[in-house]
């Protein structure tokens, strides 16, 4: 992390005018890694989910997340809980993909724990002094939603995540997100930093080259945020959930308020996750980070429910599907050359332009939650 110097750290926090982009080391080191994971990742909400994807009792979802291996899993009581994936016997991961179960029983020993995370049973444990069920049920992770929305956080102490939002909701207010259901997600790998997957997602400097086969130049102007989030708004008079060529096969919501109507909103929930909230449905990028070089990205798409539940829902949104993946993949394919390029011993911060303010305040908010830096 030799070049994470004071010197071009302060260079990065210079005015937009003449600023530099941030350090290699920013994108590379090992080190810098593990200092987020610890003041970063495992300290802000991030996004795990809709509520609607686990609709009935029994209904779970394993997933990764930057603190291990976790479960999301509905109670009988209609509740929805997440848990550490880990038996409390000898830590056997307990659930996989996706399903439904009355309990959950561990593959290893057969010990078993209820939909809300309290052990039910444990064989042969007679002998154990002192063992007692009711410590032993699953570690629960912190769940707050908001507009059916799940998000998780590993610091208890954390502010709520409605505070975390901040204006969010407003902002999103006439898009009516909790009447949307979650029809389709996509899990893509890159080999490239996860703050460059969501400092691309941020700007539209990039969109006329990299996507001049799909979406193409666009124009896009930076709102005021309070919270929590940046947002940017590509200006459109029509969803740009569908390609160029092709028209929006779904309606506008009805009653969007002004600034709704004049195009998408693209969001970034700090740290990890982006919202792209359109005229006419919502989608996301949700960035998993593995290593300093290594993510998972994942592309999820909502449409409102009274749309969902027409007949030809599914042919019509698969041109919403076509889009998402074919935008995702260009950009996955330019981070990972950008990746490869921050390797090089040559490598210098470079200068910005006022179409990167979003690029350097993103970075800003990271550097910043890191000590020392
Ligand atoms: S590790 Fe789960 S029952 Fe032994
Ligand atoms: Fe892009």
């Amino acid at each position: 992390m030799t070049d994470l110097s004071p010197e071009n750290l302060a260079a990065a926090r210079a005015p937009l005018q003449t600023a530099k982009s941030m350090p290699a080391g920013f994108y590379t080191s090992d080190e810098i890694f593990a200092a987020e994971r610890e003041h970063v990742l495992l300290k802000h909400w991030f996004f795990a989910g809709r509520e609607d994807e686990l609709p009935n009792p029994g209904d779970y979802r394993s997933l990764e997340t930057p603190g291990g291996p976790a479960l999301l899993i509905r109670a009988d009581d209609g509740k929805l809980g997440a848990f550490a994936n880990v038996c409390r016997h000898r830590g056997s991961i307990l659930l996989e993909g996706t399903g439904n179960c009355r309990r959950i029983v561990c593959p290893y020993h057969a010990w078993s724990y209820f939909s809300d995370g309290r052990l039910y049973g444990c064989p042969d444990m007679e002998d154990a002094e002192g063992f007692d069920r009711v410590e032993n049920g699953l570690i629960p992770i912190r769940l707050e939603t908001w507009a059916g929305f799940v998000f998780l956080n590993y610091n208890n102490d954390a502010l709520s995540l409605l505070e975390h939002l901040g204006d969010f909701p407003q902002r999103m207010a006439t898009h009516r997100l909790e009447e949307m259901r979650c029809t389709w997600k996509l899990r893509l790998e890159s080999a490239c930093n996860w703050k460059l997957l969501l400092e691309n997602a941020m700007e539209t400097y990039h969109t006329g080259t990299v996507h001049k086969d799909s979406v193409g130049a666009q124009v896009s102007r930076t709102l005021n945020t309070q919270g929590q989030w940046l947002c940017l708004q590509v200006i459109s008079g029509r969803s740009i959930a569908t390609l160029p060529g092709t028209e929006p096969g779904f309606p506008a919501i009805e009653d969007l308020d002004d600034d709704a109507r004049k195009g998408t909103y693209f969001t970034v929930i700090h740290p990890t996750c982006q919202f792209a909230v359109a005229q006419d449905c919502m989608w996301w990028l949700n960035v998993l980070p593995l290593a300093a070089d290594r993510s998972v990205l994942e592309v999820g798409g909502c449409f409102p429910e009274t749309v969902v539940s027409q007949p030809e829902f599914e042919a019509k949104a698969a041109a919403y599907y076509d889009r998402w993946e074919m935008v995702a993949r260009e950009d996955i394919g330019i981070l990972e050359r950008q990746q490869a390029a921050l390797g090089s011993v040559l490598y210098r911060p470079g200068p910005l332009s006022g179409r990167d303010d979003l690029v350097q305040q993103l970075g800003l908010w990271v550097l910043n939650q890191l000590p020392n830096l």
